[in-house]
């Protein structure tokens, strides 16, 4: 989709246009409408009511099309009052079979809010269909602002709202692409084609099954071990040079069959979204690319497949850790953590002032929360950015929700036999995996994001689709052009 800002008062050479207005009738397009008598004929028939998720298309005196849609009654109008805006009227236009449109906007629209929803409204994965969706979207849209608009500031938000979006179409074609196209090496390929295309601003360093070797990185090869795909750590690096420094660990678990502790058959599809959290960090990053912070920031993307073979690691099995601690196995199906426990371990090496982890992470997570909020677990360091964590969530819409780390949850992880064992039973399971982590994450600041529930869905809802939607990556970009650290 090309989106382009103009700044004139005139209409001519536009066509398929669209007006936001409230339920009250507060109108944004900024301009005295040339069909303002046909809209308030179509308010006083009832026809178009200003609600929102509801639009009117009607034809203009010139032969053009005016579609109004509706952004509710809340005033002041809230980011996802926008976003679904947009949505709507992509929606409304690409089902007629329309290509091109033209949004009315005065200076009080929210300009980033609009390119976001309108990127991301009606994504569909088609790369294994012949019968293509996406591209029936709207492909050229015009933004015609009052001639007065700063049209600087206006392609800023632009821009800025293109890449947030971009990158989270980037991770929506990471998840819903299938286990057999998305393994651990096209994600690590996937890092380095980011880093080629950042001109300079990213570096991407792989390491292979040697390295990890060489690295103590002996978790992560305990799992990846029943696989003959090959694992990888990804290690992004964006302005290096920065005083500041944010770390995002991001679990690539390519397909969890759940290993010898092998999952039911019914949904085990699904779990090729798991690695949800490896797509939000090279979403991330993706966006990287095209923005300037002031932080370094270094995504870190563990990645492997857990199956089943005559190699693979089994329940009882004791594995030493890169940390120097031990894990005692006793479900190879709580493989996230094991792998993570590396990941997690090795971001001290860069001496973080904040790490957040998104995984997949626990079933358990999805019954606490359901789909509407990511799980939210902090050390103590780390409950310094929750409330910024909680208020990016707002904003976006890609929600995440506190759960408690009081230290006796620490007990149903402890082993017999090891320093840690891999599953602390169905009590609170989305915290006693957050406990595991911790053990080898205390040496900074830390946040773990478990994205089990909202990393896919089984229906659409506006602009965000069913199957892999890309949670997390403008949920972290938000945080980190806001964060202080
Ligand atoms: N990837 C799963 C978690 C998951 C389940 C994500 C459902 C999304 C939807 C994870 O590796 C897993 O299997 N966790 C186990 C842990 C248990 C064995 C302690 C779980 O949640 O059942
Ligand atoms: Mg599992
Ligand atoms: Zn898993």
């Amino acid at each position: 989709m090309r989106i382009s800002i103009k700044a004139q008062a005139g209409l001519k050479e536009f066509e398929n246009f669209v007006v936001l207005e409230s339920k009250e009738g507060e109108n944004f397009s900024g301009r005295s409408l040339p069909e303002r008598k046909r809209i308030a004929g179509i308010r006083e028939l009832g026809d178009f009511t200003g609600e929102a998720g509801k639009s009117h298309l009607f034809y203009g005196s010139k032969s053009s099309r005016w579609l109004l849609v509706g952004l509710g009654n809340k005033a002041p109008f809230l980011p996802e009052d926008w976003r679904k805006a947009a949505d709507q009227a992509q929606r409304a236009y690409s089902s007629l079979g329309i290509k091109k449109a033209t949004l009315l906007l005065s200076e009080e629209a929210d300009i980033f809010e609009l390119v976001t929803g309108l990127i991301l409204s009606g994504y569909s994965y088609d790369r294994f269909r012949s019968r293509k969706d996406h591209g029936k979207r709207l492909s050229t849209v015009t933004i015609l602002m009052p001639a007065s608009v700063n049209l600087k500031q206006a392609n800023a938000l632009r821009r800025k709202a293109e890449a947030h979006a971009k990158g989270t179409l980037l991770a929506r074609d990471l998840l819903c692409a299938p286990g057999n196209l998305a393994t651990p090496t096209y994600l690590a390929e996937t890092a380095k084609a980011i880093a080629e295309k950042s001109g300079g601003r990213i570096e991407t360093r792989l390491k292979d099954r040697k390295a990890l070797e060489e690295g103590g990185f002996t978790a992560h090869l305990a799992v990846a071990r029943g696989s003959d795909e090959e694992p990888w750590l990804v290690e992004m690096d964006y302005n290096s040079e920065a005083e500041k420094t944010l770390v995002l660990v991001g679990k690539g678990l390519t397909f969890d069959s759940g290993g010898i502790s092998l999952k039911p058959g019914a949904g085990m599809e699904d779990m090729k979204y798991d690695m949800g959290g490896a797509a939000a960090v090279l979403g991330v990053f993706e966006a990287l690319a095209k923005l300037d912070l002031p932080l370094r920031i270094i995504g870190l993307v563990a990645t492997c497949e857990n199956m089943p073979s005559g190699r693979a690691y089994k329940p009882g099995d004791i594995v030493t850790s890169r940390s120097g601690k031990t894990i005692e196995v006793i479900n190879t199906d709580a493989e996230g953590r094991v792998v993570l426990a590396d990941a997690l371990d090795y971001a001290k090496e860069f001496k973080p002032d904040f790490m957040i982890d998104l995984a997949t992470l626990t079933g358990a997570c999805v019954i606490a929360l359901g789909g509407l909020t990511a799980g939210m677990l902090c050390n103590k360091k780390g409950e310094a950015f929750r409330d910024a964590m909680i208020e990016s969530g707002g904003k976006t819409g890609e929600r995440v929700w506190p759960l408690p780390m009081f230290e006796e949850y620490g007990e149903q992880i402890r082993s017999k036999v090891a320093d840690v064992r891999n599953t602390g039973g169905r009590a609170a399971g989305t915290i006693t995996a957050g406990k595991f982590l911790q053990t080898f994450a205390d040496h900074s600041p830390w946040m773990h994001l478990d994205i089990a529930g909202v990393t896919w869905r089984d229906s659409d809802r506006a602009y965000i689709p069913k199957g892999g939607n890309g949670f997390g990556v403008r949920l972290l970009l938000d945080f980190i052009e806001n964060a202080e650290l």
